[in-house]
């Protein structure tokens, strides 16, 4: 609409079938319907939706964005070696790792993404164990690549033909923003 009116909320289970379509529509890999049942129900998955609340009633709660994380190991991740660990902590450091981030075309360019990101940051840094978040994207995904650099994230990696997309080989850049005193 003319003035949107964006809010965040969390993901629940009647997103279930606008979330599905998103990704369907956004994303070249295609996810099983069994990650989308864990998104909507919260299960070891954490998410944020962004809403229109200026849309007409029935759209008004409507996903226009999302973004999805979970939680990992730190000694278990692919980024062990970036971690500082302190004994007291036992080796439960966490890190949120982010699955998939969203924002329907036009509602693009007007900080959505920016602002969902912060809000898994600002979640992660509450997280006493929590020393990061981090996440892979396509390595000729600009816009993408230009938000994680604008929100302080590091580019720590880039992995050799991470992505397998109909039948062919991309590179991914593996980004990590160091919180709790990484
Ligand atoms: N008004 C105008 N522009 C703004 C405003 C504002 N109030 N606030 C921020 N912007 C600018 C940002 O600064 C940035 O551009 P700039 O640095 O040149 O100024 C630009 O808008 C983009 O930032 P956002 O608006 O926050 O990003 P957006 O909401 O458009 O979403 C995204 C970006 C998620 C990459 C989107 O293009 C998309 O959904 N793409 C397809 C799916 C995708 O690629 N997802 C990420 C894959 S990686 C992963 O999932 C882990």
């Amino acid at each position: 609409s003319l003035c949107p009116s964006i809010y965040y909320r969390p993901i629940n289970p009647n997103d279930l079938y606008r979330l599905e379509q998103i990704h369907r529509d956004i994303f070249p890999i295609k996810y099983k319907s069994e990650f989308f049942r864990s998104v909507v129900n919260g299960v070891d998955i954490v998410s944020w939706a962004a809403v229109d609340r200026s849309r007409p009633d029935d759209h008004s709660d409507e996903l226009i964005g999302f973004v999805t994380a979970k939680f990992v190991l730190a000694k278990d991740s692919e980024i062990d070696d970036l971690i500082h660990y302190y004994d007291s902590s036992k080796g439960e450091e966490t890190l949120t790792y982010i699955l998939t981030l969203g924002v329907v075309e036009t509602y693009r360019n007007r900080g959505i993404a920016m602002s969902l990101i912060s809000e898994v940051i600002k979640y992660a840094s509450g997280l006493s164990l929590c020393r990061g978040v981090y996440l892979h994207v396509i390595a000729h995904n600009n816009p993408a690549i230009h938000l994680y650099q604008r929100l302080m994230f590091r580019c720590v990696r880039r992995l050799p033909g991470f992505y397998l997309i109909k039948q062919q080989h991309f590179d991914a850049f593996l980004f990590v923003y160091f919180i709790n005193d990484s």
